[in-house]
């Protein structure tokens, strides 16, 4: 588990990172925090963290890191958090 997520997050990273320099490949909690509140509540109400599953998440980080146009590493972030 741990090693295919680092295997995806290295994919991506390096894919949205060319430049590398400081981002973690894991998210981070604190920072997730911040830029789910900062970002999550332009377009709709904040929703909550427990309003739905890990695995179902994901998915809609996809399509909402899209719309809020998050790097991977925040989204990696957010992910961490919720
Ligand atoms: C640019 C506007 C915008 C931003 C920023 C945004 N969203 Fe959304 N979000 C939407 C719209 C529009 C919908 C309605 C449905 C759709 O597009 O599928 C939505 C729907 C949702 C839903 C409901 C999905 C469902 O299946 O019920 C969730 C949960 C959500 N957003 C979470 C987030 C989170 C978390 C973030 C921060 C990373 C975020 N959104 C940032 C526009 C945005």
């Amino acid at each position: 588990m741990a090693a295919a997520l680092l295997a995806v997050s290295t994919a991506v990273h390096s894919e949205l990172y060319p430049f590398g320099g400081g981002v973690t490949s894991t998210g981070n909690v604190n920072r997730g925090a911040t830029t789910w509140s900062n970002n999550c509540a332009r377009c709709h109400e904040l929703r909550s963290p427990t309003e739905f599953r890990d695995d179902i998440w994901k998915p809609i980080m996809t399509h909402m890191r899209i719309r809020a146009g998050l790097t991977g590493g925040q989204t990696r972030d957010v992910l961490a958090f919720l």
